[in-house]
């Protein structure tokens, strides 16, 4: 369906899914995603999937999160660009409008939605998507408030959902994907596993803690504001942690400060661990290295076809 080797996606990550990257993971084999809301403007975003095609022959795919906010970018400008450009991939995620997803539709475009819960999944099915990407509560990013690990959710999906289930959360290694696979999911989507390749555009430093932390070197914030986000555990996360936890509670303006999305960026490109806020999921457990991702798709796929026949030994 989606024209890839390997049944491994790169899942769009703000500040991280520029050309370097996706094109890296598609020269691989697999499908890398552009995120359109690190480009500034849709006429960015038109510039980067150009620069992205000069760096790349193979499919590739962009990303649209929907989430609300106090200024929503302007959307549907990114979904003209997006389908103008060419685009035959779209990875959308958090909300799933039916005017969206009809309309890319008709442009001829293949939508994986990205969602966290069995409900989300069919009512994406519902609304035409051709994909779901299931994430399960060990991800990096919004995890959702239901807290059901990969183990569960992705069967659950499996057992539901028509259409194909991409697994996605808490996958770094052929044996995450071997897994995965057994679940019934058709392919794998990682994150945090690609923010700790040659190829992602941050600061070495940033990857180096990545390889550094362990499984439970991840932060819950915005629980109590219901828009739970799994973050590496830094000064800042464990500083938004503690505010939320005040016996007094808290409003979104008492961490704003601390929370606001440039101050993440520039982390990222400048290394400082503890200068703002990093989406990582509970993979960085498992996360020994920093390969190019030729390295390491085909490592993942080497040792999930390994795994799978050794577990066939298992039981016979
Ligand atoms: C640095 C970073 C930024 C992310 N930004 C986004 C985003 O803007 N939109 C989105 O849909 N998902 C985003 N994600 C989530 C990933 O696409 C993916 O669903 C998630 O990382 C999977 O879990 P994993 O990190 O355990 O592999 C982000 C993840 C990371 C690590």
């Amino acid at each position: 369906m989606l024209g890839i080797e390997y049944p491994i996606i790169q899942g769009g990550m703000q500040w991280v899914g520029r050309a370097e990257l996706v094109s890296a993971v598609s020269n691989a084999g697999g499908l890398g995603v552009l995120t359109a809301l690190t480009q500034p403007t849709p006429e960015s975003l038109a510039t980067e999937i150009a620069r992205c095609r000069t760096m790349t022959s193979k499919p590739f795919g962009v990303n649209l999160t929907l989430l609300p906010s106090i200024n929503p970018p302007p959307y549907e400008k990114y979904l003209d660009v997006i389908l103008e450009s060419g685009i035959k991939i779209l990875e959308t995620a958090g909300n799933n409008p039916k005017e969206f997803i009809a309309k890319a539709k008709k442009a001829g475009v293949t939508i994986v939605h990205k969602c966290v819960a069995v409900r989300h999944a069919l009512s994406a099915e519902r609304n035409g998507v051709d994909i779901v990407s299931i994430d399960g509560f060990e991800c990096a990013g919004h995890p959702g408030e239901d807290d059901i690990g990969g183990l569960i959710l992705i069967p659950a999906a499996v057992d539901k959902l028509k259409i194909p289930v991409v697994a996605s959360g808490g996958i770094g290694d052929g044996r995450g994907m071997a897994a995965a696979l057994t679940l019934g999911a058709e392919g794998i989507n990682m994150g945090t596993r690609f923010c700790a390749t040659q190829e992602a555009p941050i600061h070495p430093n940033i990857k180096q803690a990545l390889v550094d932390a362990n499984e439970r070197d991840t932060r819950l914030m915005f629980r109590k504001l219901h828009n739970t986000a799994r973050v590496l555990r830094n000064a800042i996360s464990e500083e938004v942690v503690k505010i939320e936890n005040r016996p007094e509670g808290a409003t979104f303006d008492d961490i704003r400060h601390l929370v606001m999305g440039g101050r993440g960026r520039a982390a990222l490109e400048a290394g400082d661990r503890d200068g703002g806020v990093i989406s990582a999921g509970q993979i960085v457990g498992l996360i020994h290295d920093i390969p190019t991702c030729q390295e390491l798709i085909e490592r993942m796929v080497k040792d999930c076809r390994e795994l799978l026949a050794g577990a066939l030994r298992k039981v016979t």
